[in-house]
């Protein structure tokens, strides 16, 4: 269960128009977590439908990843004023639904660093930890997570857009295994 409409858990709620939902595929083992939602997110209610969410379809058609048949989430529903970073606080009201967002996934992947941070609840250096499987226990369960750029920070750098190719084919295999899983029948 994503933020309720009328969720007033943080101050966040005082400027927004909607409450950002979850997108794609609800039962996906595969969820993308990006920061927050931004104009065009709190405009429509959906995550990923400015110029981030642009380049994010484009990248993920180009490798052959429907985005429907992925979960696309942020770790604040909410926008923060001005696309500010969101503040701890912030995130921690928002974490229980999060959490629960992503029970049952098979691979998490943060886009980019403030998301990497609340799921690991630690500091991150995206440059170490790129698109290496490492695990992320929520609510006691261990799932895979991978760490990759925030697709914001691929405007201007070609060599983020490749790491972010990287990052979706490591996340196709998780959809392909899916695939094999229910095709024999496991
Ligand atoms: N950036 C994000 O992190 N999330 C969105 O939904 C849109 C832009």
């Amino acid at each position: 269960m994503s933020a309720p409409r009328d969720c007033i858990a943080c101050g966040l709620c005082q400027g927004r128009q909607n409450v950002v939902c979850p997108d794609g595929d609800p039962d996906s083992p595969v969820a993308f977590v990006g920061e927050a939602p931004g104009q065009k997110e709190d405009e429509t209610g959906r995550p990923f439908q400015g110029r981030s969410g642009k380049v994010l379809d484009k990248l993920l058609e180009e490798e052959g990843v429907p985005r429907p048949s992925i979960y696309i989430t942020n770790t604040v529903k909410c926008r923060p004023p001005g696309n500010r970073v969101p503040t701890k606080e912030e995130m921690a009201a928002c974490l229980p639904h999060l959490e629960e967002e992503l029970q049952g996934r098979r691979l998490i992947v943060a886009l980019g660093r403030t998301a990497a941070r609340d799921l690991l609840r630690r500091e991150v250096r995206l440059s170490e930890e790129l698109n290496r499987v490492i695990k992320v226990t929520i609510r006691g369960n261990e799932i895979d997570m991978v760490v990759t750029y925030h697709p914001a920070a691929s405007f201007y750098n070609t060599r983020v857009k490749d790491a972010l190719r990287e990052t979706i084919r490591i996340a196709r295999t998780y959809l392909e295994d899916r695939g094999s899983a229910s095709s024999t029948g496991t």
